[in-house]
C-alpha cells in the first residue's frame, strides 16, 4: 500500500497497544500521521514524540487545535478503556472516557471539517450470541458496561452520519494478539487482563497464571475465542481509511480469523514456542465469559479485501513472545 498524495491521519490512541502498530503501519504505507493520546493507559517510548499530541480526547478544544495544525483526511479512534472488569466496577468511567470522550472528538471533527472515521468497536457489543459464527446482523446486546460503551458510540455514529454527513467504519475486533513481526511495539497493558501475555508472564515469573474455567460445553472444557493478529488488524484499519475516501458509505464490520482457538489450545502453543511449561491454575469460571466467540469476517474480507496473514496462532506467539523478550 502506498499513498500518493502525503495524507495526514490522526490516530488517537496511538500510544496503545494496538493505535501504535496500526501508526507504524500506517507510516511504513507513506501517510503522515499525528496521535492524540493523554497517556492515561497508553506509552511515550510507544510514538515518535514529534508525532504525539498530549491531549484528552475530552477536551475538545485542545483536539481542535491539533486538528487545525494542518489538513486532516481521517481519524482513526482507538483511544478508550478496555477492560471489561474495570468497566464493571465503575462503569461511570467507561461512559465517561469512552462514550463522552467519543462525543467531543466527533464535536471536534465537525468543527475543522473532517468526515471520515474508522472506530475500534469489539465482539462484546454481540454479548453471548446465540448463532455462531457471528455476522454482523447479530443485534447489540452487551453485557457488560464496556460493550455497553462501545455500542452507544456506534450508535452515535449512525445519527452524526445522517445528519452530519460524516461517514465511519467500525471494525468489531475479537482478540487482538500478537507483536509487530520487526518488533518495534506491542502489548503492554497494565493491569493485564488478555490470556497470552498473561501466560507470558507466567512463563518469565514462574507465577501460575489463572485460568477461568474449565467446564464450559466446549471440546476441551475452556472458552474459545477468535484471535487476530495486531498486524492484520492494522492493515484493517488503513483498507477501511481507504475505502472511506473511495466513497464507501458507513458499516460495521467483524475483525477475526473465523477459526477459534480455546484456553487451553493456546496455552499449547504457548508451551511449544517457549520451550517449557507455562505454570498455571484452573480458578472458576469468570462471570460473562461467553463459551464461545468467533467472528464471521467473509463481509470485510469481500468487502474492503481484507487478508489477514499473521493470525495463526504460531504466528501471533513467536511475535508476541519475541515482544515480551525485548520488553523485558
Ligand atoms: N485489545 C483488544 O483485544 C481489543 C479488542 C476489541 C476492541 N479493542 C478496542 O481497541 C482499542 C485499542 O485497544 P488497545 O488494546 O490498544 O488499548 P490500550 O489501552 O493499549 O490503548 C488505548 C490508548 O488510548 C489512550 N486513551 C484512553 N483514554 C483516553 C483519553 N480520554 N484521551 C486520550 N487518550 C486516551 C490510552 O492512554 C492508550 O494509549 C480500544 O478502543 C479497545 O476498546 C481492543
Amino acid at each position: 500500500m502506498t499513498v500518493s498524495a502525503r495524507k495526514r491521519i490522526l490516530v488517537t490512541g496511538g500510544a496503545g497497544y494496538i493505535g501504535s502498530n496500526t501508526t507504524l503501519q500506517l507510516l511504513d504505507a507513506g501517510y503522515d500521521v499525528v496521535v492524540v493520546d493523554n497517556l492515561s493507559r497508553g506509552h511515550r517510548e510507544a510514538v515518535d514524540p514529534a508525532r504525539l499530541r498530549v491531549v484528552n480526547l475530552l477536551d475538545t478544544e485542545g483536539l481542535v487545535r491539533v486538528m487545525s495544525e494542518a489538513p486532516v483526511d481521517a481519524v482513526i479512534h482507538f483511544a478508550a478503556y478496555i477492560a471489561v472488569g474495570e468497566s464493571m466496577k465503575v462503569p461511570e468511567l467507561y461512559f465517561h472516557n469512552n462514550v463522552a470522550g467519543s462525543l467531543s472528538l466527533f464535536t471536534a471533527m465537525i468543527r475543522t471539517g473532517i468526515k471520515k472515521l474508522v472506530f475500534s468497536s469489539t465482539a462484546a457489543v454481540y454479548g453471548m450470541p446465540e448463532r455462531v459464527p457471528i455476522l454482523e446482523t447479530e443485534p447489540y446486546a452487551p453485557v457488560n458496561a464496556y460493550g455497553e460503551s462501545k455500542v452507544m458510540v456506534e450508535k452515535m455514529l449512525q445519527w452524526f452520519d445522517q445528519i452530519h454527513g460524516l461517514r465511519s467504519i467500525c471494525l468489531r475486533y475479537f482478540n487482538a494478539a500478537g507483536a509487530d513481526p520487526a518488533g518495534r511495539v506491542g502489548e503492554s497493558h497494565e493491569p493485564e487482563t488478555h490470556l497470552i501475555p498473561l501466560l507470558f508472564r507466567a512463563v518469565r515469573t514462574g507465577v501460575p497464571v489463572t485460568l477461568f474455567g474449565d467446564d464450559y460445553a466446549t471440546p476441551d472444557g475452556t472458552c474459545i475465542r477468535d484471535y487476530v493478529h495486531v498486524t492484520d488488524l492494522a492493515s484493517a484499519h488503513i483498507l477501511a481509511v481507504e475505502a472511506l475516501s473511495a466513497g464507501r458509505p458507513s458499516a460495521g464490520y467483524n475483525a477475526g480469523t473465523g477459526r477459534g482457538f480455546s484456553v487451553k489450545e493456546v496455552l499449547q502453543a504457548v508451551e511449544e514456542v517457549v520451550g517449557c511449561a507455562v505454570p498455571h491454575s484452573i480458578g472458576p469460571r469468570r462471570e460473562g465469559d461467553p463459551p464461545l466467540l468467533v467472528a464471521n469476517s467473509d463481509r470485510l474480507q469481500q468487502d474492503l479485501a481484507w487478508v489477514p496473514r499473521y493470525s495463526d496462532i504460531t504466528t501471533i506467539v513467536k511475535t508476541g513472545w519475541a515482544w515480551e523478550l525485548r520488553k523485558n
